[in-house]
């Protein structure tokens, strides 16, 4: 295998040699390689790195386990990056990516904090109950079938990272598949992003209530071709019954744009919107917050000490998160509204500016640019839209 030498943080890394594997158009395609490692996830690695930063800052002497490992990245970055990480397994059934992890720990003299495995994740995981403090999950696809072994590996105290690429199930593009993976109805609306989120945490959360594990979510990110989530566990049932407790449904009006959240498991959904149309229902799923404003902060002010190399933008990002967090479930896209509206947009930011001044909550949304999050009625909004 040709490989090439990089950097991320601090960590140095020998890397499949990016060059070499191409798609026909070009574009660089971590898939072919034998090993996998893609660029394009150093701003998801360097949240991840400030996260376990705010973990470690919480807990004595955190291990660490990186199941699906690749060339290590993740697991060395916590190692080397973090203070207060005791011990970091970095696992991968490819042999091939398990001996290039090997030298890159011998690249970062990382040998006392990082131990190497090559086998199977849930097996590795199932062996090790109760031991982990941060299990990363970052897998081709989806993470489904590794979460019961991921939440029997967590010890009291700790977190779960996930990372999803199956978005086109989540989102609706795919409804059976999502159905069959999550046990849950996706819908594609122009907020479908988030209700894919939303569906991936309520799987996780019921999978750990098996554990008697409560999974509150602190960060979670639609970025570029995936979603990420972080959990904070918790031990005890009535915990996970708490949460179990924020998931439901969501009913979509696509005539008027209305949305309706219903809690429950066994509940009855409303047929149809005030405008007459026929509701459609997406879930169960959480309707829960996603964002932990305490945590996003902390997380913020860890990047900010940093020296990476996207950390400006990365800073942006999560001040995007932190001021849609305490908004409600869903948001509404400035130009689906304008069409149902017959109205040509207004300015966003002067959109926010009249709806909080009529003592809603609105703020901008990091899911979509042209997107805003408020708790006005939706008679409201649309006055308030053909006035701005
Ligand atoms: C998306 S890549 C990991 C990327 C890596 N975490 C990073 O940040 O670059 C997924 C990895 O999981 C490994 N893998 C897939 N299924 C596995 C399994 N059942 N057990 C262990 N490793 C597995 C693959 O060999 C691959 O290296
Ligand atoms: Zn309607």
């Amino acid at each position: 295998m040709h490989t090439q030498f990089i950097t991320e943080g601090t960590t140095k890394l020998e890397v499949p040699e990016l060059e070499h594997f191409r798609t026909r158009a070009g574009d660089y395609a971590p898939s072919l390689a034998p090993v996998f490692y893609n660029p394009h996830m150093e701003l998801c690695r360097d949240i991840s790195v400030s996260a376990v930063q705010v973990l470690a800052d919480e807990l004595d002497g955190i291990r660490v386990c990186d199941p699906l490992a690749g060339v290590g990245v993740r697991g060395l970055r916590y190692a080397k990056e973090v203070q207060g990480v005791a011990k970091v397994i970095a696992n991968d059934r490819s042999r091939e990516a398990s001996e290039l992890t090997k030298r890159n720990i011998e690249l970062n003299g990382l040998a006392s904090l990082v131990e190497v495995r090559n086998e199977d994740a849930n097996v590795l995981l199932w062996e090790n109950r109760g031991r982990f403090n941060y299990v990363d999950l970052d897998p081709f696809g989806s993470p489904a079938p590794f979460v019961d072994a991921a939440c029997a590996a967590l010890a009291r105290r700790g977190m779960l990272a996930i990372t999803a690429t199956d978005t086109a199930p989540l989102s609706g593009t795919h409804v059976k598949a999502c159905l069959r993976r999550y046990g849950a109805r996706p819908l594609k609306t122009e907020y479908c992003h988030e209700l894919g989120i939303r569906i991936l945490v309520g799987f996780v959360q019921r999978v750990a209530g098996k554990h008697g594990l409560a999974l509150a979510p602190v960060l979670a990110h639609a970025t570029r071709h995936y979603f990420r989530i972080y959990l904070r566990a918790r031990r005890g049932p009535s915990f996970a019954d708490e949460l179990l407790a924020q998931q439901g449904y969501v009913s979509h009006c696509s005539a008027c744009g209305r949305r309706k959240f219903i809690q429950g498991a066994a509940v009855g959904l409303p047929s149809s919107c005030e405008c007459g149309n026929e509701f459609i229902h997406a879930g169960p799923l959480w309707l829960g917050r996603l964002i932990d404003l305490a945590f996003v902060h902390a997380v913020a002010g860890d990047l900010a000490k940093r020296n990476f190399k996207f950390g400006q933008q990365e800073l942006v990002f999560l001040a995007r998160c932190a001021e849609e967090a305490d908004g409600p479930p869903t948001f509404y896209d400035m130009h689906e509204l304008a069409k149902r509206a017959g109205a040509s947009p207004p300015k966003i930011i002067g959109l926010i500016g009249k709806l909080r001044g009529r003592g809603y909550f609105a703020s901008r949304t990091h899911f979509l640019g042209t997107g805003f999050r408020t708790n006005a009625p939706m008679d409201e909004i649309v006055k308030i839209f053909k006035s701005a």
